[in-house]
């Protein structure tokens, strides 16, 4: 593991002189193994560096994530109170992930965050699961059109990157041409690379003309029940918290998705039982919470006062980062590493406490994933990797879990009669 050059101006504190950095290669290619060494050396909570040398604690332990996520008033979700603001320069690139300046539901807390939960949670209920999960399934099987007659396709780009948007936008209200549009957007600006600030940008601007057509003309859709809810009324808030259902909603149910399939299709285990039956879906879902969680590490919380956590003294203003893929293989709860996770949904993937994941969102993700599985193998039930499974690469983020690409290949299938037109369109 490398140290990185600090940023000038930061001097590191004397825990954290000899912290290895939360990044590079190995946290692509064998997580859990960095995870492991950093709990034998530090115990549940372990200093890290983050891009340029910032310092951070990273927490391992299941108990202390619990601890800390369950107690919204010693650590906080405001990150205002991070006391590194003033050294942190304009173009630190984990400046968005770290949350400066956002009015986003994510940041707020106390009774006004409560308010703008109740706000989302009241949005996302008015989701009809049966429309849900039909709309899941329409827009799987148009995306599976896009490559059936092929014979080959990669399952990432052609399918799981789409589809959990796709479907989302719908029922945000947006039209068939914006989804494809807004879509396209989310994914360029969470790829990180030139076009993403643009991206951002862009993304920003769909969901403000979409809240301000909404004012308008109220419709049954979840972006207008968010603004009949809203507490304050505030454009601003409801397009942050619109934002966010989106981007929260998308990307980890897409790598759910693509993890689920790549671990389908690699493991002995499944692979017998593609063909056979759906209940196998579920249990191929739920390990890959487990094994491969999508929302590996999250930023942060930080303590309203100096404290103990998992034996390290941590002090008001820190910045703690919550390892929920390190929690999964925490030795207290999984003394036996090979032991199945099936039935066991202890997992913390969605997050716990006031801030996690809300269950409107639990529920569409699996509603989302379990459809766009289950289409997939419906449709073409040999479908098999094109490509060795040592040359599958994860994407180079210690914070999301999800696959470059997953190339398979099948015996060409023919596409579903569409009933009132093609409205899908890759190129849009
Ligand atoms: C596999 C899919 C998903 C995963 C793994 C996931 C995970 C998470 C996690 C870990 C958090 C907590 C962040 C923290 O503690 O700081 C969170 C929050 C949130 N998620 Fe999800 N999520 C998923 C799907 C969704 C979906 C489909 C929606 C909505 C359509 C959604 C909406 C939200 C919102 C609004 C929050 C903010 C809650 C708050 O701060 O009060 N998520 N999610």
């Amino acid at each position: 593991m490398t140290q990185p050059e600090p940023l000038p101006l930061l001097s590191l504190p004397d825990s954290h002189v000899d912290a290895v950095e939360l990044g590079g290669p190995r946290f692509q290619t064998e997580p859990a193994q960095v995870y492991q060494e950093l709990r034998q050396r530090h115990g549940s909570v372990a200093p890290v560096l983050l891009h340029g040398g910032v310092p951070a604690w990273l927490v391992l332990g299941y108990r202390e994530l619990l601890q800390v996520t369950g107690d919204a008033a010693l650590f906080s979700r405001d990150s205002s109170l991070w006391s590194l603001w003033s050294h942190i320069p304009e173009d630190w690139p984990l400046r968005p992930l770290i949350g400066e300046k956002q009015e986003s539901i994510l940041f707020t807390v106390g009774e006004v965050h409560r308010k703008r939960a109740d706000a989302v949670n009241e949005a996302l209920f008015g989701i009809d699961p049966f429309a849900l999960h039909d709309r899941s399934e329409r827009v799987a099987d148009a995306l599976i059109d896009g490559f059936c007659e092929r014979g080959s396709g990669d399952l990432i780009a052609e399918y799981a990157r789409l589809l959990p948007a796709l479907v989302l936008a719908y029922f945000f209200g947006f039209s068939d041409r914006e989804a494809q549009e807004v879509t396209h957007v989310i994914n360029d600006m969470m790829d990180g690379g030139e076009t993403a600030v643009r991206s951002q940008a862009a993304f920003y601007t769909a969901c403000r003309e979409l809240v301000a057509a909404k004012r308008e003309h109220p419709g049954v859709d979840a972006t207008s029940r968010l603004i009949a809810c809203s507490p304050t009324g505030s454009e601003e808030e409801i397009v942050q918290d619109l934002m966010v259902m989106f981007s929260a909603g998308h990307q980890p149910t897409a790598e759910w998705i693509g993890n689920t399939l790549r671990l389908m299709l690699t493991d002995e285990r499944f692979a017998l039982l593609l063909s056979g039956g759906r209940h196998s879906v579920g249990w191929a879902m739920n390990e890959a919470l487990w094994e491969d969680t999508p929302s590996q590490n999250i930023a942060g919380r930080w303590p309203t006062h100096d404290t103990v956590l998992g034996g390290q003294q941590v002090r008001a203003g820190d910045l703690l980062v919550l390892s929920f893929a390190a929690a999964h293989t925490d030795p207290q709860i999984r003394p036996d590493p090979a032991a199945s996770t099936q039935g066991n949904n202890a997992f913390l993937s969605f997050g716990h406490g006031v801030h996690g994941c809300p269950m409107t969102g639990r529920e569409s993700a699996e509603t989302i994933a379990r459809a766009g599985v289950e289409a997939l193998l419906d449709r073409l039930p040999d479908v098999d990797l094109a490509v060795p499974e040592q040359d599958l690469v994860w994407r180079p983020s210690p914070w999301m879990r999800g696959l470059t690409a997953l190339p398979v290949e099948f015996t060409p299938a023919p596409k579903t009669p569409d009933e009132d037109g093609s409205w899908y369109s890759a190129d849009a």
